[in-house]
């Protein structure tokens, strides 16, 4: 019985198909015959985007349920230091990079259109499935709400959108952003890094892009919204606003210890928002922040970096013996020198960024990037984590090769760094430190590097010569991981890949930096075999081991793939003037902040 019903459905389906082949319209019809049409060839096309004069719809922001900004605050932060007047003399960030040929810019316009393709696939999906929710979930179609329901994929992708020359949905979407209320929140405390980074972020990006007002009046709400998050008895910020008690202004109260990236990723953010606002509140209270990091730099354990736990109450940024620049730490690093090339150093409040910068890289070159035992001896570094242990008294910096996707923008920091600071060992660090995520990714079955991994790391940290026993003892002292690992690593700890964009994040810098082709064909095979693993019926999702071709998916995307991962995508294949790195500084949400002239 069942084989017959398949057969009956079999000759339906084909009856179906050729009906519907003679009654499409012609235009479908052509569509079909036409393998991936290539519309837009070479780098002309996007000057077009840019200069885009069409008609800018009247759009209206509709005033949030409740007015952070008339809290009466019962610890007041200081108004002071003033935002200071804008840099002048920026050295030159980008390469200065020729005309390309006419086959070059074809063959660009070709893998720029391929990302292009995979992002509207997605956004379409959110549009149809998830329109004004946090996030879409790809394998179900199911949305859900993880970042208080003020719809974060939406506001994430508004800049995408208006890179990629997708007008209609971007006024669209604004539109939609318009309307939001931050006055309610689906949960009873709000994150305070992830609607920094994400919806303040976001916002401003987009504002700045498209100098629409309805963006910068909602940008200053959820500005205010985290302002509210500085009403403290010490001016610290709070690691969650507890919603209703910073309604009232009564003061909240700031956490006992919190990752380090937390209070680290708010001066962009905030300073970028006193510029386009002319309002020095936002510059000064996260300045305060910033000094008392900058104060304690050099008493660590590990001098010129911080803990990883650090306790804003206290305001002890001392205490404590983990150091990284992976997940916790990351984004604080990311935002020094990032925040000296937004503010520039001619004033006593802003010199600081270049001077940690500066002091944490130094000290980052020194006790975190290694080199792996590999049997090619690729010329490549790794970040790994140091712990600072106590050998008879003497504090004693340990080294542990482990690292995680997370870590892999430290290339593309290094590399802004060395511009900013005219520094080529920082310049020439980023760009083993990015090879070096590069060779993760194309060292696994899938092309897709895991989120966390060992390697070996070789005595002194000089290069090493390859050991087929030493990588299998180290590898063999945790079972699990015997079978399926690549040469020089010993395990794939965590070996999901969850969309993240960190790698291609510096593999763009890099490219924009340094115009080396080796960057851009990394970024096209890193692309390839991303879109290929994560691809689903409604957009991408995360999968559950990179050491497994075909392996199994989860129903996970984070607003991060259209806002960060497959923006780097598209723009290492767009023109470089196209949010050129001497106009712009990223947030560590991929969202381009204007630099501002003098
Ligand atoms: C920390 O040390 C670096 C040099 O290693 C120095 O340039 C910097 O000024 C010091 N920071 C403070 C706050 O003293
Ligand atoms: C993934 O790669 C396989 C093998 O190369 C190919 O057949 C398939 O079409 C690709 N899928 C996508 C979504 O690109």
């Amino acid at each position: 019985m069942a084989r017959i019903l398949r057969i009956r459905t079999i000759a339906f389906c084909a009856f179906l198909l050729i009906t519907l082949y003679y009654f499409l319209p012609s235009e479908h019809a052509t569509s079909l015959l036409h393998v991936s049409p290539l519309h837009h060839g070479g780098t002309i096309v996007l000057a077009q985007y840019m200069n885009d004069a069409r008609h800018i719809p009247r759009i209206v922001a509709t005033k949030s349920s409740f007015a952070w900004n008339s809290v009466k605050f019962v610890y007041p932060p200081e108004l002071t230091p003033k935002l200071p007047p804008h840099a002048t003399n920026r050295p030159h960030i980008q390469h200065s990079f020729k005309a390309e040929s006419h086959d070059i810019a074809l063959i660009q316009g070709k893998r720029r259109e391929e990302v292009k393709r995979v992002f509207k696939k997605a956004w379409a999906s959110y549009r149809k499935y998830a329109w004004m929710k946090d996030a879409l979930k790809p394998l179900s179609g199911e949305y859900v709400d993880q970042f208080s329901g003020w719809a974060a994929t939406l506001v994430d992708s508004l800049d995408t959108l208006w890179m990629m020359g997708m007008r209609d949905e971007f006024y669209e979407a604004v539109e939609a952003v318009a309307k939001i209320d931050f006055g309610f929140s689906t949960s009873g405390t709000v994150n305070m890094f992830e609607t920094c980074i994400r919806y303040l972020g976001g916002l401003i990006a987009a504002y700045d892009l498209s100098g629409h007002e309805a963006l910068k009046e909602k940008a200053i709400e959820v500005g205010d919204l985290l302002y509210a998050g500085f009403n403290t008895e010490n001016g610290m910020p709070v690691d969650f606003i507890a919603w209703d008690t910073a309604k009232s202004g009564s003061g909240l109260y700031v956490e006992e210890t919190v990752v380090s990236a937390s209070p680290g990723t708010i001066t962009l953010e905030f300073s970028r928002l006193s510029q386009i606002t002319g309002d020095s509140k936002y510059y000064a209270a996260v300045s305060h922040v910033m000094d008392t990091f900058y104060e304690h730099q050099n008493e660590t354990m590990l001098p010129g970096m911080w803990p990883m736990f650090v306790s804003m109450r206290r305001k002890d940024v001392v205490s404590g013996y983990q150091f990284s620049i992976g997940g916790n730490a990351d984004s604080m690093y990311e935002y020094l020198p990032k925040a000296h090339a937004l503010l520039g150093s001619t004033s006593p409040s802003t010199m600081k960024y270049e001077i940690m910068s500066r002091t944490f890289m130094n000290t980052a070159m020194e006790n975190l990037f290694f080199r792996p035992m590999l049997p090619g001896n690729e010329d490549i570094l790794i970040s790994g984590n140091c712990d600072v242990v106590d050998m008879e008294g003497t504090p004693t910096p340990r080294l542990d090769p482990e690292s995680e996707h997370l870590s892999c923008f430290i290339g593309g920091l290094f590399a802004l760094g060395g511009r900013l600071f005219e520094n080529e060992e920082y310049l020439q660090t980023g760009a083993k430190l990015a090879r070096g995520c590069v060779y993760a990714y194309k060292a696994f079955p899938t092309g897709i590097m895991p989120e966390r991994y060992n390697m070996v790391l070789c005595p002194d940290n000089k290069q090493c010569k390859w050991s087929d026993t030493r990588w299998a003892t180290e590898r063999d002292k945790r079972k699990e991981w015997k079978d399926h690992l690549p040469l020089g690593f010993t395990t794939a700890k965590d070996a999901r890949y969850i969309l993240r964009p960190e790698a291609i994040e510096s593999v763009f810098v890099l490219w924009r930096i340094t115009g080396k082709e080796e960057f851009r064909e990394a970024a096209w095979d890193m692309f390839q075999a991303v879109a290929n693993a994560t691809d689903t019926r409604f957009a991408n999702a995360a999968i559950k081991d990179v050491s497994k071709v075909g392996s199994e998916q989860e129903d996970y995307m984070e607003s991060f793939w259209m806002a960060e991962t497959l923006k780097y995508f598209y723009l290492v294949f767009a023109d470089p003037a196209l949010i050129s790195l001497d106009d712009f500084v990223l947030n560590t949400e991929a969202h381009p902040f204007r630099l501002p002239k003098a």
